[in-house]
This record gives structure tokens, C-alpha cells and sequence, in this order.
């Protein structure tokens, strides 16, 4: 069942990408490098990554610390870095356009910030994000739980992703092409684990893990599964689920999801796996090399403690709808772009195919535009999400989690990215505790570069 095949051959490019632990510098350098990711019989891939890797640097920290990092700008691009999923400082949010100018090519910028809340965050480039996020420019955060740590033997944090490679395994030059930015997105052809095919991460029998699977994908929904280990869903986009769910069945995680996963090595045979039924109907993206005799079972985990809570009033909540319109196969006829009500071609033209209520979200204007909603720091605030497109998107909030307001009118978990099935209709609520302008856009890459964005404002 299970096709261990890949793009480029099947000998997996054995090579230890450092990502245990530790932030002993505080210096981020974003800067071209290489890495082989494809078979030893390919040349190195090209890519740009932080501290010399992709993942960059695995931050860790402790939830109640400060987290000080300068980011130097080593890159001919413009860049900056967004700490995706902290409810963080709105100065330290790493928007260009909404919350900073662009990191120029040889500049620094020194990001400063709280961690109130423990959980699987991650750190990517806010710039160009189709082609810098592609090309590597990202990493995970890992915030420790201040008390109340569960548990396990081995704390694993999985950054999965999909990279466009050529024949020679370059990286595909082709970012934000039409057709990728009017459609699902840009999907890759060789599937990485830790910037890794097919790695390996040797466990023991009866082992109790904490797996923190990270999506840095462009547009890509994992659809995943495990095999020889299971256990409990723990958290979602960094915050706990009040009680543990039973991993049951396969899982998607979209764009920006994280899922923390608490889950036992219970098989008989020689490995464990993580599979994507995304491909080949059952790949394993990573596989769990097992030894040791087998182990009785364990109870099943406790929740993990909650973070902060910041409750959220459904009857006084202040309201706002958003229409996502656009895309191929799309009803869309025009929008408006910087103020200019344009017909599809004229936009088209322009690289513009989606809209967010009838306007075409810009990094140039955001912050300038109105807010989808103009909030006072405390207020609850539910929005009404229509995906009028022929497309699925995963719509992520900066700054705040919120829930989905379920059909009975209860709330769901918190979460920071939600994903919209095409023609779905859903409703998400939260607290607008954090002040600050807080993008709300699509996390598949380059639909957000070709209009899937709006702002709302919190004073
Ligand atoms: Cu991880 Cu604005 O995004
Ligand atoms: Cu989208």
C-alpha cells in the first residue's frame, strides 16, 4: 500500500539537516545557500534559507520569554519575517506595507517580542513569500509550555512541504505564473520532510511521541495518516485542544497548519510511517526506523495546558461579512484595484484574479484601503466567509486565533488558518484583544500575491 517511489528515484538523499533545539545566537541571516535535497547523482539545490538551511534554525524558546532576534538581510531581494500563528507586538507582525518597510538587501531589522503562549508556531519570509518560501526561507518555532510539559520520549517537530524541482533539481523559476495564481496554486514534485525526501527519525517500540507537523507548503493540502503509531490530535495551530482527539482516520493540514499529534509506536513490524494520501494514493513522506521489545500500552495523554484565554461574545460580537470571488472558472467580471473598478481581462493583465468583497487586496494598499472592520481592542467580532470560487483557500488571520462558529452556535478550537472548501460558507469568531492593522489573507501564496488579501483594524 504503501509507494515509496519519488519524483527524481528512490534512493533518498541521506544528509542530517541540524534542527535540533537551541538559539544560542540571536542573529538570523537570510541568505542564498544549498542543500542536497535530491538523490546524491543530482548537483545541490539552490535555494535561499535562514542560517544556512532549509528549515532555517529550529527557534525554541519558553513561553513567557522574550524572543530577540536581529535578521540580517543577506538576499538580493527585499524581505522581511513574519512569526506565523503569535498573537505578537503588531510593530513585530513582519508585513511590509501594514507593520514595516521591506528589510532592503544588506539591512537588519531587530524583531523583539513576548510569547504568551506555548505550541508550534513557525517563521517565514513576508516578501515575495510565492518565491521566497519556495526557494526556502523558513523555520520552525517551537514555545515550550511554561508548566505541565506532557509527558513523552521524543518531541519531533516535522516541517512538511512540496517543492518545485526541475530535471536537474533546481528549483522551478516559474513563481506566481498565471496559471499557478489563477488555479490551486503552486504545487511542487518532490515532497520534503525537514527539507529532506523520504528522512528517517529511528524510534523505540511503545515509544510516546510528540510529533508537531508543520505545513510550509505554497497551496499544497496534505492529506495525511500515520501507520504503526497512533494516538491523539493534541493542538492545532499552536493552541490545545481542551480534550485530545483519537487520531481515527487520515487528517488534512493546509497551508500554515500546524497539528501537534501525542501518539505511541504500537507496531509489530520494522517502521513507522507518515503518509500522504495526497500522492500515489499513500506515500510515505517519513518513515520510523523501530527497535526494541514491544511495550505495554499506555493510557491515552492528557490535554495539554491551555494558553492564555480571551473569551469570546458571540450576542454583542460586531459583525462583517467576506465575499471571496475570482479565480479560473470563477463568476468574477470586475473589482477594484488601488481605487480603479477593472473589468477581469484588464486585471488579468495585471496578475490581479481574485477578490476579497469586490476589491483586489494589495500589499501597496493595504493600510491605506479601509479595514474590512474597524474594532475596539476587547470587542468580539464574527465574520460571515463565502468561497464564491471554483477553489479551496486557507484563510489566516494575524495577530489573533479565532474559533469557527459551528452550525449548533457553539465554538470550535482555536485556530489561526482555516480552510475553505470551494463553495463553502462558514463563520469564525474571536476577541479582537490585540491592537494593531492585521492582515487576513489566503495562505496558498499566490493567491494572496494576486489579490487574496484584506486588513482589519484593532485601537
Ligand atoms: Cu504565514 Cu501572512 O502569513
Ligand atoms: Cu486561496
Amino acid at each position: 500500500m504503501i509507494d515509496r517511489r519519488s519524483f527524481l528515484g528512490s534512493a533518498a538523499a541521506c544528509i542530517a539537516i541540524p534542527n535540533a533545539g537551541h538559539s544560542a545566537s540571536n542573529l538570523l541571516r537570510a541568505a542564498p545557500g544549498t542543500q542536497q535535497i535530491a538523490p546524491d547523482r543530482f548537483d545541490p539545490t539552490d535555494l535561499w534559507v535562514f542560517d544556512g538551511a532549509m528549515p532555517g534554525r529550529s527557534l525554541r524558546a519558553r513561553q513567557g520569554d522574550r524572543l530577540s532576534i536581529t535578521v540580517e538581510n543577506a538576499l538580493p531581494d527585499p524581505t522581511s519575517v513574519h512569526w506565523h500563528g503569535l498573537r505578537i507586538d503588531n510593530a513585530m507582525d513582519g508585513v511590509p506595507g501594514l507593520t514595516q518597510e521591506a528589510i532592503a538587501p544588506g539591512d537588519r531589522f531587530d524583531y523583539d517580542f513576548a510569547l504568551p503562549d506555548a505550541g508550534t508556531y513557525w517563521y517565514h519570509s513576508h516578501a515575495q513569500s510565492v518565491q521566497q518560501v519556495e526557494r526556502g526561507l523558513y523555520g520552525p518555532l517551537i514555545v515550550e509550555e511554561a508548566e505541565g510539559a506532557p509527558d513523552i520520549d521524543q518531541d519531533l517537530t516535522l516541517m512538511l512541504d512540496d517543492i518545485r524541482l526541475t530535471e536537474t533539481a533546481q528549483v522551478s523559476d516559474d513563481f506566481g505564473n498565471f496559471h499557478d495564481n489563477s488555479h490551486a496554486g503552486r504545487f511542487g514534485n518532490v515532497w520534503l520532510v525537514n527539507g529532506q525526501m523520504e528522512p528517517k527519525y529511528a524510534v523505540q517500540r511503545g515509544q510516546r511521541l510528540r510529533l508537531r507537523l508543520i505545513s510550509a507548503a505554497n497551496a499544497r493540502v496534505f492529506q495525511l495518516g500515520l501507520s504503526g503509531m497512533s494516538g491523539h490530535l493534541v493542538a492545532l495551530d499552536g493552541m490545545p485542544l481542551s480534550e485530545p482527539a483519537l487520531i481515527q482516520d487520515t487528517f488534512s493540514l493546509a497551508p500554515a497548519q500546524r497539528a501537534d499529534l501525542i501518539v505511541d509506536v504500537t507496531t509489530d513490524e520494522a517502521e513507522a510511517f507518515l503518509i500522504s494520501f495526497e500522492r500515489d494514493g499513500g506515500y510515505a513522506m517519513a518513515s520510523f526506523p523501530v527497535s526494541g521489545a514491544k511495550q505495554a500500552l499506555r493510557p491515552p495523554p492528557a490535554a495539554l495546558p491551555a494558553n492564555p484565554d480571551f473569551p469570546i461574545d458571540l450576542k454583542s460580537a460586531r459583525t462583517a461579512t467576506l465575499l471571496m470571488e475570482g479565480g479560473a472558472m470563477g463568476g468574477m467580471r470586475s473589482a477594484r484595484l488601488n481605487g480603479t473598478q477593472l473589468d477581469i481581462r484588464d486585471l488579468a493583465q495585471r496578475g490581479k484574479f481574485w477578490a476579497f468583497n469586490g476589491t483586489v487586496g494589495d500589499m501597496k494598499a493595504y493600510g491605506r484601503d479601509t479595514p474590512l472592520i474597524d474594532v475596539a481592542q476587547g470587542e468580539s467580532v464574527r465574520i460571515g466567509l463565502a468561497n464564491d470560487t471554483a477553489f479551496a483557500h486557507a484563510m489566516h488571520l494575524h495577530g489573533m486565533h479565532f474559533s469557527e462558529v459551528l452550525a449548533d452556535g457553539s465554538l470550535g478550537p482555536l485556530r489561526d488558518t482555516l480552510l475553505m472548501q470551494r463553495g463553502e460558507t462558514r463563520e469564525i469568531a474571536f476577541n479582537a484583544h490585540n491592537p494593531g492593522d492585521w492582515l487576513f489573507h489566503c495562505h496558498i501564496l499566490g493567491h494572496h500575491a494576486s489579490g487574496m488579501g484584506t486588513w482589519l483594524r484593532v485601537t
